[in-house]
């Protein structure tokens, strides 16, 4: 018998909110399936994108592949902390490897032949984080040779199950950083260990996903990452995809809520195919559509509203953080006609003599991009251009006050 129950709006603006349907998305699938297929790990994988592309629900949705496909998974959210220092990055690994491998009870000769348990106890040793820790501390050398020794312990233990192999899965990896001035260098390290162990055929493979900062920022930090990493860069979804996110999820024959083709085309324009906005502007949809009917009204898409809306929700703390100076910069790149794919400093510049009283030099906007680029706003591509790193921002600029930005810019 069928169930009864309540249709709820089923959308998921957020982040790392898994979809109601995750549309789109096979060609990047097959692309994790086929390095699942290595057995010599050659290609690890970036999964790169703006902000609110679908990064992290993609991540999600490879992880059961991999299980399936009889892979071990770890690996979690990097936060600034993990990549601060050495150490760190090593507690980092310690502590994701031992989800895996804390059920494995080495032999009290085992232990020994691997550099640990003393000769006077006589006791079994599980691989947990303690024990992975004294095997690290109890290794001589570098940071880099104590965990390239660690991971062939542990895939020595791991190999006895026959899995194909481990994933290491690191989302928001662009936070990952050397730190030249303290002499700390936990990105490199990363990249020098998996390469090392990867070279030794021990099948750990890394999968990192974040900003589009992250690859330029793994090939600064080691030129042979190049070649190590697949990218894949997650665009926004075609127009036939983000219809399939906006009305699969709305099928089901207990969903109050039906949208005419004209109301469908005009979500797909205002969301432009950005994944996160899809879910937004559905939910904003779902809600008002819902009022409507239920007082027995046509329902029509509040398109003023959920701009609003979603300039306050989304934009606007990202605004709010940049300082005048900023603003009048950003408002220069929102003039550019090309400006929601790539800008060049010297269009900047060039533009900002138009419609600026103080326009900038050159070094100037250098300067002021390298410090957004920081801040997340944009980011530089391999060609010397810069894009920004949010979506339809320069939309939400042009809908800014003028004045107040003619006010501060000039
Ligand atoms: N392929 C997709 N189809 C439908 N919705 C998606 C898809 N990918 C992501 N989303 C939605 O977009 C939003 C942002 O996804 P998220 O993975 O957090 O992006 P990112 O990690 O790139 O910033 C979430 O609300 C998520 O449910
Ligand atoms: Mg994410």
């Amino acid at each position: 018998m069928e169930n009864q129950h309540e249709f709820k709006n089923p959308f998921r603006p957020g982040a790392g909110h898994t979809p109601p349907y995750l549309a789109g998305r096979t060609k990047e699938t097959q692309e994790f399936l086929r390095l699942l297929t290595q057995e010599t790990i050659l290609e690890n994988m970036v999964l790169t994108g703006l902000r609110g592309v679908g990064k992290t629900v993609l991540l999600d949705a490879f992880k059961p592949e991999a299980i399936k496909d009889k892979w071990l998974w770890i690996g979690t959210d990097l936060s600034e902390s993990a990549s601060i220092s050495e150490n760190n990055i090593s507690i980092r690994l310690l502590t994701d490897l031992s989800v895996v491998t804390s059920n494995i009870v080495i032999e009290k000769s085992e232990a020994q032949k691997i550099g640990f348990a003393s000769e006077t106890e006589s006791i079994e040793y599980t691989l947990n984080f303690h024990t992975l820790k004294n095997i690290y501390d109890n290794t001589p050398g570098l940071v880099s040779d104590q965990l390239k020794n660690l991971l062939e312990v542990v895939w020595e233990c791991l190999s006895m199950q026959k899995p194909k192999g481990l994933i290491f899965a690191y989302d928001e990896a662009q936070n990952l950083a050397d730190h030249t001035a303290k002499d700390q260098y936990p990105l490199s390290i990363l990249l020098d260990v998996f390469q090392s162990i990867q070279k030794k055929g021990i099948p750990f493979m890394l999968v990192l996903t974040g900003l589009p900062t992250l690859f330029p920022k793994l090939v600064e930090a080691r030129t042979f990452a190049e070649r190590m990493f697949r990218v894949v860069f997650l665009n926004r979804l075609s127009t036939v995809e983000s219809k399939d996110a906006i009305l699969k999820p709305i099928e089901d024959t207990n969903c109050p809520v039906k949208l005419t083709d004209d109301s469908v085309d005009e979500i797909v324009k205002l969301s432009d195919g950005y994944p996160y906005f899809i879910q937004f502007i559905c939910r904003e949809v779902y809600d008002a559509f819902v009022q409507k009917i239920s007082v027995g009204k046509e329902p029509s898409i509040p398109v003023e509203e959920i701009v609003r809306k979603l300039d306050t929700d989304f934009f606007a703390g990202r605004w709010a953080r940049a300082t005048d100076r900023q603003r009048a910069l950003l408002y220069v790149i929102a003039r550019l006609k090309n400006c929601e794919l790539e800008f060049a400093v010297h269009e900047i510049v060039d533009l900002s003599k138009e419609i600026l009283e103080k326009p900038f030099s050159s070094s100037h906007v250098n300067q002021m991009l390298s410090s957004l680029s920081n801040a997340g706003i944009v980011y530089k591509n391999r060609y010397g251009k810069y894009s920004f790193a949010v979506p339809l921002l320069g939309q939400f600029i042009q809908r800014q006050e003028i004045e107040t930005i003619k006010w501060h810019g000039a």
